[in-house]
């Protein structure tokens, strides 16, 4: 008697992989990551379980310190049925008494999966080359992926798409946040004005891959050290601090970018209706007195906020809060598809909407 064995294509254009910058995705991935979370954000608001990870084992490597970042990770894990363990550099050997590579073999050897923040992009790969099982940067000096799931989501979410978005971040043209945000907004169809003094000037590899997506797309990116034409017609305000982490020149910074502030004057500069225009911030934000950095810089400068007015912060614009929360939703999804079985046909992926 003949006998046939069907086996089924297991087909995932995700699974396996690392998410270490969006350039490695194409547009529609990325799309479909972020439809993915907010359909995961639907299933936790109504209590359904989504188990996609049961019994994998999850590393949060820690360099640099972070509060949504790694709260995503653990919450996301849990809700998939994952076990997170964090670790820090002060804890283990990592950094000081072991390489990269070493700590890769022996973190792959036991864990599904690594999340690591830290300095450098060179150690997230290298931790995703030598680990053998997928890695995911949480933040480093250069991108910030995960952050720009979140970051989408949240525009999809609130106008329904995300093509054809005009999208100017205010402040240091030069940070990871504004090196993420120009080239995943390009690539998905957002024009990103990066409005930056000319000192902070956005890194000319960084345009370059920028530019290389907007043929494909037609987004208009941009850098421009004019902020009544670069926020003109924004519908989204984005800014992030002036010193990012690791880093220490406050009085440069606070010199450069004074004039960069978001405010409600800057807002009204937009000229967009305000049903159409947001405020972003990737968090945390210096917009009052009440944190020992903002208190230290009121006592050197005299300023009550930095990137942003505290007005700003608590206004009818804000969304940063809901883009805190999207981290979880969209880091869940992230994880789900690069380590779950799931079944992703190509169609799926090449048909989300932008
Ligand atoms: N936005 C962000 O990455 O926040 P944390 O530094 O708190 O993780
Ligand atoms: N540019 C900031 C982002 C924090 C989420 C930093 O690197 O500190």
């Amino acid at each position: 008697m003949e006998e046939r064995i069907i086996v089924a294509k297991f087909e995932n254009v995700f699974y396996g992989r690392s998410v270490l910058a969006c350039k490695d995705f194409t547009p529609n991935e990325l799309r479909y990551m972020i439809d993915l979370a907010l359909h995961l954000k639907e299933l936790k608001k109504q209590n359904i379980p989504h188990h996609y990870l049961e019994g994998k084992n999850i590393a949060l490597l820690f360099e640099k310190t972070s509060t949504r970042t790694r709260s995503s990770f653990v919450v996301a894990s849990h809700d998939l049925g994952a076990y997170p363990e964090y670790m820090d550099s002060t804890g283990t050997q990592f950094g000081k008494k072991e390489s990269v590579e070493d700590t890769a073999k022996v973190l792959g050897s036991m864990f599904d999966g690594i999340e690591f923040r830290g300095y450098k992009q060179s150690t997230v790969e290298g931790l995703a080359k030598f680990s053998g099982v997928p890695v995911w940067n949480g933040l480093t000096d250069e991108w910030h992926p995960t952050q720009m799931l979140a970051d989408f989501m949240t525009m999809k979410e609130k106008f329904g798409h995300i093509k054809g978005l005009t999208l100017a971040f205010v402040g240091d043209g030069r940070n990871n946040m504004a090196n993420s945000l120009l080239v995943a907004g390009t690539m998905l169809g957002v024009n990103v004005r990066i409005v930056t003094p000319s000192a902070l000037h956005t890194d000319q590899k960084i345009v370059d891959i920028a530019n290389s997506f907007a043929k494909e797309t037609g987004a208009n990116p941009i850098v421009t050290d004019n902020i009544k034409e670069g926020v003109k017609g924004a519908n989204v305000i984005y800014t992030d601090v002036w010193v990012s982490m690791g880093e220490n020149d406050w009085e440069e910074r606070v010199k450069l970018l004074k004039p960069y502030e978001v405010n409600m004057d800057l807002m009204k500069m937009t000229g967009t209706p305000d049903d159409e225009l947001i405020f972003m911030h990737c968090l945390p934000s210096f917009h009052d007195l009440n944190t020992v950095y903002g208190k230290e810089i009121f006592d050197k400068y005299g300023l009550k906020n930095m990137e942003v007015t505290d007005e700003v912060f608590r206004s009818k614009y804000a969304w940063q809060f809901i883009e805190a929360e999207n981290r979880m939703h969209s880091i869940k999804a992230m994880m789900a598809v690069t380590l779950a079985p799931l079944y992703i046909p190509a169609y799926a992926v090449n048909g989300c909407k932008e």
